[in-house]
């Protein structure tokens, strides 16, 4: 039977809870894999039975998140930091292929910011050079103080290239706690009827923090959409990346024509033609990944985890609203751009931050800090982390507002 293990609640932004069933059956696994005999980081990447359980893996994906034939499934190291530098190398070489007389100047790269992870991933765009970084939008601009990011910025503002090499953005910013509305209606939804109108648009997705909490809408007009596990699906150690087969290019070729060479182990060609498994890949890691994913369909798959979602996220919304009424805390993102996975907030007031998180820890929730470059509270409603758990925090924010409340009375 299973227990608690003294676990607490962990509201941790990544690495972050795993579900504790997943967890346990990994305990089996990692002595005795599928009946080998062997635990699963002992077995040989190239045994039968990884290789079933990665051709599982991959499936559960593809039809969780209705990945059409257009796109491979791909599985790599080096995180969502090692696509900042991979997209753009893949994507350069394709350019070339298709461009070879364009200079560096004319091989532009739009990235759209809206937060600190696609502003280090435009940083870094820059720093490999032959191309020009174009920053599409910069939603610091429409922020409520000029300086943080908070916000969609409004979609007469995206003005995309006619013909870049990419088209970048990140769908959850984990830091600010800003991310695209799924509603194709919302002013804060991906303007994707403003990319260019060609038909192989070179659309990339940083989608590390919010990888099947719910279906990804216009999948099939990404180019590429990427993950790393440790917020959603896994353990660290694990990429995910959905790659469309116009952009799976001959580096080699691109380079003799003036790209620059890309790794090997970069290399999207690389990753298809040996099925992922061109070195050794993050067996443990898979094998975790694998199984939530599994768990995920036996509970409903993604239909099933976006309703829970939505009502974490909008109950928990709801309880800071009501804090934010009574001056205790204060929304960082403007209405209509939050995070449904990684809720940010303040806690006004001398020393009350603190008082908050330590109150919290005391209760056994953990996790709660904001990131040390925004700080505030970042509530982070992953997948794993339970409704009941939310429920469990948003009482502890009535009794921290009623406490707040009669601390103020009685001043
Ligand atoms: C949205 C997003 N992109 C990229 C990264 C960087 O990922 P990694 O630490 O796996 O390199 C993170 C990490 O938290 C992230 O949240």
């Amino acid at each position: 039977m299973s227990t608690d293990h003294g676990r607490v609640i962990n509201f941790g932004a990544g690495p972050s809870a795993l579900p504790l069933s997943v967890l346990e059956e990994a305990q089996t696994g990692l002595v005795n894999f599928a009946g080998t005999g062997m635990g699963i980081a002992e077995i040989s990447h190239r045994s039968k039975e990884f290789q079933a359980f990665l051709d599982g893996f991959e499936r559960d994906i593809r039809t969780q998140l209705d990945v059409p034939p257009t796109h491979r499934i791909l599985f790599t190291q080096g995180g969502g930091t090692g696509q900042f530098s991979a997209v753009v190398l893949n994507l350069l070489a394709r350019y070339k292929l298709l461009r070879p007389q364009a200079s560096a100047e004319d091989t532009v790269l739009d990235y759209v910011v809206t937060g600190s992870w696609s502003k280090k991933a435009a940083e870094e765009a820059r720093r490999l050079g032959g191309s020009t970084v174009r920053t599409v939008v910069d939603a610091r601009v429409y922020s409520k103080d000029g300086k943080a990011f908070d916000n969609i910025p409004p979609h007469a503002e995206f003005a995309f290239s006619a013909d870049p090499a990419l088209i970048y953005y990140c769908e959850n910013e984990t830091v600010d706690g800003v991310e695209f509305a799924h509603d194709a209606q919302s002013p804060a939804a991906f303007p994707f009827h403003l990319l260019p109108q060609n038909t192989l648009v070179p659309l990339i997705a940083d989608y590390s923090s919010s990888f099947m909490c719910r279906p990804i809408p216009r999948l099939a007009d990404h180019a590429v959409i990427y993950a790393g596990a440790q917020k959603n699906i896994g353990p660290a150690g694990l990429t995910v990346l959905i790659v469309r087969e116009d952009c799976i290019v001959d580096v080699d070729a691109a380079a003799k024509l003036g790209a620059a060479p890309v790794p090997l182990i970069l290399s999207y060609k690389t990753l298809a033609d040996s099925g992922s498994l061109y070195n050794t890949p993050s067996v443990l890691a898979i094998y975790m990944a694998g199984l939530v994913v599994k768990r995920m369909k036996e509970n409903g798959g993604l239909p099933y985890y976006e309703e829970v979602n939505r009502r974490k996220a909008n109950k928990l919304y709801a309880a800071v609203h009501e804090g934010e009424q009574k001056g205790v805390f204060r929304r960082k993102v403007q209405q209509g751009s939050e995070s449904w996975m990684n809720a940010v907030f303040e806690v006004l007031g001398e020393g009350a931050e603190k008082k908050f998180l330590d109150g919290a820890e005391k209760e056994g929730m953990k996790g709660l800090k904001g990131h040390r470059s925004v700080g505030g509270v970042r509530v982070s409603l992953y997948n794993a982390v339970t409704e009941q758990e939310v429920d469990k925090l948003i009482a502890y924010m009535a009794r921290f507002l009623a406490e707040s409340a009669s601390v103020e009375a009685a001043a």
